[in-house]
């Protein structure tokens, strides 16, 4: 039995300050902008130079990124599949106390199935969440292989490793969808702003 369906627990959101509050406050409205792809696709960078631009615009923003989590928050996860959906619940709840902070709240997961992105999304609200498909190729993604992950992941060090010995399942309906073989960094944050940007101004 999970700890909201055990006996003694009142949540008292109805009595907290809401959202639209810290939006009027912040000036702004609050999206959950969720990066999927394989490592080495481009997620984070992407998301930093993202929050970079929106920052410029008095936007106040939060990114959260697979390897900053996995250090701290989540660090007893690994990747096998049951640790996988723990990450990405996890990474939600926490996404949606943003979201309810008014912050445009920026994922840089892997998050490497339909079902863990439905997960996060009917955790944090459909009507808030943006899915954005960093579709690399994987043969870019090892070509780059930032980390050595892929390397070692070849080599059988890694076990369980997206897109080599772990399965990656691509979205079937992204709200963008960016190729980094193709595309410039720019020109993805511009694709980006103009999805975004109408979303959270006031
Ligand atoms: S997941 O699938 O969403 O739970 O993964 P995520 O939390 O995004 O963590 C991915 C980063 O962990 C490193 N790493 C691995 N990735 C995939 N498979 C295996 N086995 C693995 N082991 C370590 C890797 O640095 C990933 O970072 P990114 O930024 O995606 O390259």
């Amino acid at each position: 039995m999970s700890n909201t369906q055990s006996n003694n627990i009142y949540p008292i959101f109805d009595r907290m300050m809401g959202r639209e509050d810290k939006e009027s406050l912040l000036r702004q409205r609050s999206v959950m902008v969720w990066f999927t792809g394989l490592s080495g696709s481009g997620k984070s960078t992407i998301a930093i130079a993202l929050e970079r631009e929106l920052h410029q615009r008095g936007l106040l923003c939060r990114i959260l990124d697979g390897d900053n989590i996995r250090s701290g928050i989540n660090n007893n996860l690994g990747f096998s599949p049951e640790d996988r959906v723990e990450n990405i619940r996890r990474i939600a709840e926490v996404s949606k106390l943003f979201i309810d902070t008014g912050v445009i709240t920026i994922a840089a997961f892997i998050s490497p199935n339909n079902d863990l992105r439905e997960m996060a999304s009917s955790i944090i609200g459909k009507e808030n969440f943006l899915e954005i498909y960093v579709n690399t190729p994987i043969e870019e993604c090892e070509r780059r292989d930032v980390k050595g992950l892929y390397a070692k992941a070849r080599r059988g060090e890694i076990k369980d490793f997206t897109g080599v010995s772990a399965p990656f399942e691509a979205p079937e309906h992204p709200a963008l969808s960016l190729d980094t073989s193709v595309l410039s960094l720019e020109e993805s944050v511009n694709k980006l702003l103009g999805l975004i940007l109408p979303k959270v101004k006031v």
